[in-house]
């Protein structure tokens, strides 16, 4: 299932310098959180864009059954939009990480703002309440010990990663036994129906949001099922909530018709105009049923 390659260090950097260059524009006009929002159970709520996102974590909590956490990993954090929320949420000690220095500096410095510590990974024994690190550091070989996490959070980042096994196995060496794992991901349709394999149209439509997004390949959430399995987790469960997501695209382009957003887009560079063009494979990628919104949940 690897696809790892002589240019995965360049494919790194490409994802770096897209969340680098990206990120001050998307917290000052999404805001802090970089993913979908949740529209209800029949996509058709509607309500405010920012408020649909913090409905979309609320929900996965819901659904991943976690009711307390210590110590959390948020795998891909942004800026610490989730981070900040689930540390504030359990009192618990979270490390966020990402690819992008300026995410990872830049979330450092909205914990402060909200009066959250920072507490080296180390040190969290000695926090007495909640506290957060944040650090570029590479979900497919991070340096935390095995067994450090009891909650490993994963929202929209597994789509960027090279080696899906690579990922799954990593966040497995990082949780507790007893630990939860939770990922929400972007994933293409399943293969193993009566829809068939993936035609050359699609795989087309694929390739160029790849392109955009810098994304290596995505695959179904039943693939991603299979992988958990094998790599140890127990007590899987799997749900498609592309319906309850897919709205937020319309949200997106709504805003961006905004004179300011437009011209911020351009301000700033290539990598985000190019990241904008993607919005219309999204959309259409949901409404031909070829992007799906993927979750799973599995414990250690
Ligand atoms: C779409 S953003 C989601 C951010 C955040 N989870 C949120 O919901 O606000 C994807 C994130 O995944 C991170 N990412 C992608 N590949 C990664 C990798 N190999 N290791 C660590 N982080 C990665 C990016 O740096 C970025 O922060």
């Amino acid at each position: 299932m690897s696809t790892s390659t002589a240019t995965e260090g360049t494919f790194t950097q490409k994802i770096q310098r897209f969340y680098d260059e990206s990120s001050r524009l998307w917290e000052r006009t999404w805001g802090e959180h970089m993913h979908h929002g949740y529209y209800g159970i029949s996509g058709r709520h509607r309500k405010n864009r920012r408020q649909a996102q913090i409905d979309l974590i609320e929900e996965l909590l819901r659904w991943s059954q976690v009711s307390a956490a210590d110590t959390i990993l948020d795998v891909g954090c942004g800026i610490g939009g989730s981070t900040l929320y689930l540390a504030d949420k359990y009192q618990a000690k979270a490390v966020g990480i990402t690819l992008s220095p300026v995410q990872a500096e830049r979330a450092s410095e909205r914990a402060a703002e909200q009066g959250i510590a920072l507490h080296a990974f180390e040190d969290f024994a000695d926090a007495d309440a909640s506290a957060v690190q944040f650090q570029v550091t590479d979900a497919l070989a991070t340096p935390f010990p095995d067994n450090s996490f009891d909650f490993i959070w994963s929202m929209e980042s597994g789509e960027h990663m090279p080696d899906k096994q690579g990922f799954l196995q990593e966040c497995y060496r990082q949780l507790k036994p007893g630990g939860t794992f939770l990922m929400a991901t972007w994933c293409h349709r399943e293969v193993d129906n009566l829809a068939g394999p993936l035609t050359n149209d699609e795989k087309l439509h694929l390739d160029r949001l790849y392109q955009l997004y810098h994304l290596p390949y995505v695959i179904s959430l039943g693939d991603y099922g299979d992988i958990a399995a094998n790599v140890g987790f127990t007590h899987l469960a799997m749900a498609d909530w592309s319906q309850q997501v897919e709205f937020f695209w319309q949200d997106v382009v709504n805003s961006a018709l905004d004179p300011k957003v437009i011209a911020g887009i351009f301000q700033a560079g290539t990598e985000t105009i190019r990241g904008t063009a993607a919005i219309a494979l999204m959309t259409t990628g949901f409404s031909r049923g070829l992007i799906r919104y993927g979750l799973l949940r599995g414990s250690k």
